[in-house]
């Protein structure tokens, strides 16, 4: 492992060169032309700070909680389904989460079982998608509940877009021998990476163990994804069936609009993630940080409000707490920090995030997350969007 890193640009820069072309870029993703993609961290960029220079404060407080769960720092795991960035993959990132206080969202489409994950961090979340019957739905959230998932994480916004401007990467069906030897050359070239699975005695399984049917084995990635592709998408009803059937703390991730965030309050919801899955969706939403303040000050009373995307600096999360997310999710960055170093990788970018949120914080003259409002942050003029007002 190449020692520690100061920022996650310089994780991506170790991710990009320690990963297959294939698996880097199924890892950076985004869909189309990625404005979506370049307006996430775009938009932070655009907002400012409102230093104070005297009577700051020597304590900084960043603890609060997301479902129920204490967490040491405003900033959650959010659910990923690119496997094959490392052989220890998401439970790497569980134990990274678990070593720093703080919460992981575990993706239908991981690689590791959810109760190997639960092991290595009890604050849990697993994220499903509205994918198959009504039974079939069922029957995982039971199976999710039984593996000691803490709450459900419901990701609705997908719209199987599929060209991107810059190429799609090759994903192989199953890494089986003709696969490995198309795969050969750029495998090849990144021999650190392959080593890492040779020593751990495995090869990517390119499956999603925790949406199998119960005694049949582990689907494909493209299986699962076909059967998702087929099941009709769901109602404002079907939405609401399923929180009742969880019953537990209950996250609807990829909220754009103020019309959607109260139908999602409606629906009973504990939480909703103002998010636009990392810009790999319907391309030109605009950036969540753009929509947060309409969407916090329409339900942000009645439900917790997080964000996710484009997060990667820990002033960025100041940004999203001062314009009303209660805390935000990362989803590049770890990632990132993953195939940087591990777990180390991992646990390196949340102590990047946490300096980044305390350095801020002391700036600000603020001693706590709590204390952050949107006077802290320039806004400039037609930078917000409120959508479906
Ligand atoms: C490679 C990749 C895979 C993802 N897979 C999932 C997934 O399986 N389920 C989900 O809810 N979100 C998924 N997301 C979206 C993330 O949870 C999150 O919304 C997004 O990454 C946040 O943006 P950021 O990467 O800029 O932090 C994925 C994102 C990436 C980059």
């Amino acid at each position: 492992m190449s020692g520690w890193f100061e920022t996650v640009t310089e994780a991506q820069r170790r991710a990009r060169k320690r990963l297959p072309k294939s698996v880097y870029s199924a890892l950076l993703a985004g869909s189309e032309k990625g404005v979506s993609y370049d307006d996430n961290t775009t938009a932070f960029t655009q907002l400012g700070f409102a230093p104070h220079v005297a009577g700051l404060s020597a304590k900084r407080e960043m603890a609060t909680t997301v479902m129920g769960q204490d967490i040491s720092l405003p900033v959650i795991i959010s659910p990923t389904g690119v496997q094959a960035v490392h052989p220890d993959g998401e439970v790497a990132v569980a134990r990274a989460a678990a070593a720093r206080g703080t919460a992981m969202g575990l993706s239908s489409f991981a690689s590791k079982p959810l109760a190997d994950v639960v092991e290595a961090n009890p604050q849990t979340f697993f994220q499903v998608y509205w994918m198959g019957t009504r039974d079939v739905m069922l029957q995982r959230m039971e199976r999710a509940r039984a593996a000691g998932a803490k709450g459900l994480i419901v990701t609705l916004d997908w719209s199987f877009s599929h060209g991107r401007d810059w190429g799609s990467p090759k994903i192989p069906e199953r890494l089986d021998l003709k696969a490995m030897l198309r795969f050969a050359p750029e495998t090849l070239s990144r021999p650190r990476w392959l080593l890492d699975f040779l020593k751990s005695g495995s090869i990517p399984d390119l499956t999603a163990p925790n949406i199998a049917e119960p005694g049949s084995p582990a689907p494909t990635f493209f299986g699962a994804y076909g059967e998702w592709m087929q099941t009709p998408p769901p109602s404002w009803e079907d939405v609401a069936w399923l929180r009742e059937q969880w019953g537990g703390p209950f996250l609807l991730k990829g909220i754009c609009r103020v019309d959607d965030a109260k139908r999602a309050v409606d629906a009973g919801v504990t939480a909703i993630s103002v998010s636009n899955h990392g810009g790999n969706n319907l391309d030109a939403t605009p950036a969540p940080i753009r929509v947060l303040p309409s969407i916090a000050e329409a339900v942000g009373h009645q439900v917790e409000v997080l964000l996710d995307g484009g997060i990667r600096r820990g002033s960025d999360v100041v940004k999203a707490v001062a314009l009303g997310a209660r805390a935000v999710m990362i989803g590049r960055a770890y990632l990132w920090g993953l195939a940087a170093g591990g777990q180390t990788g991992v646990e390196n970018v949340l102590d990047v995030l946490r300096g980044g949120i305390d350095s801020a914080l002391l700036g600000l003259g603020r001693s706590s997350i709590h204390e952050l409002s949107a006077d802290d942050v320039v806004i400039p003029r037609g930078f917000t969007r409120s959508l479906g007002v």
